[in-house]
């Protein structure tokens, strides 16, 4: 992917980040009951033993995102899955979400993404 993206102007690049704005959001896909709840509990209110905040407090009530937050609805889950595990490591570096998910165990990081990618 950064071989790909690194040929891309700054244009180019602009201009592609427009069309997929301009995309609807399409349904996600279902996951247990169980695991949904426990992870829309994580989303709506974080974990505050963990120091964990409440996503929607960025991504947005519907994890809808807006400009500075990216939307999490509908995302596919294994990618949550990875890009979480990648800012607790900083192998994606982002210091808002390196605190956000350094404290989250394997668990909650499957249940918050079972979350989002069923919205
Ligand atoms: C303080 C604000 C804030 C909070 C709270 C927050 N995030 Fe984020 N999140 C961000 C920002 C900013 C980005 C974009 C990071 C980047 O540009 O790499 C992001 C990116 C993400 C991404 C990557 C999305 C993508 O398309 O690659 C995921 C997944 C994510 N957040 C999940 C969560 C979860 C789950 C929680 C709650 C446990 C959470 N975030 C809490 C600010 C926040």
């Amino acid at each position: 992917m950064w071989g790909m993206a690194a040929q891309l102007t700054d244009a180019a690049t602009a201009e592609i980040g427009e069309y997929f704005a301009a995309q609807p959001a399409a349904p996600g896909k279902p996951a247990g009951a169980a695991e949904v709840a426990a992870g829309k509990k994580i989303y709506e209110e974080g974990i505050a033993a963990q120091h964990v905040a409440a996503c929607q407090s960025c991504h947005g009530k519907n994890a809808e995102g807006n400009k500075t937050f990216p939307r999490l609805s509908g995302q596919h889950r294994d990618y949550l899955e990875r890009q979480m595990e990648a800012f607790a490591t900083n192998l994606r570096v982002n210091a808002s979400m390196h605190e956000n998910s350094k404290n989250l165990r394997a668990l909650q990081i499957s249940q918050v993404a079972a979350f989002l990618s069923a919205q």
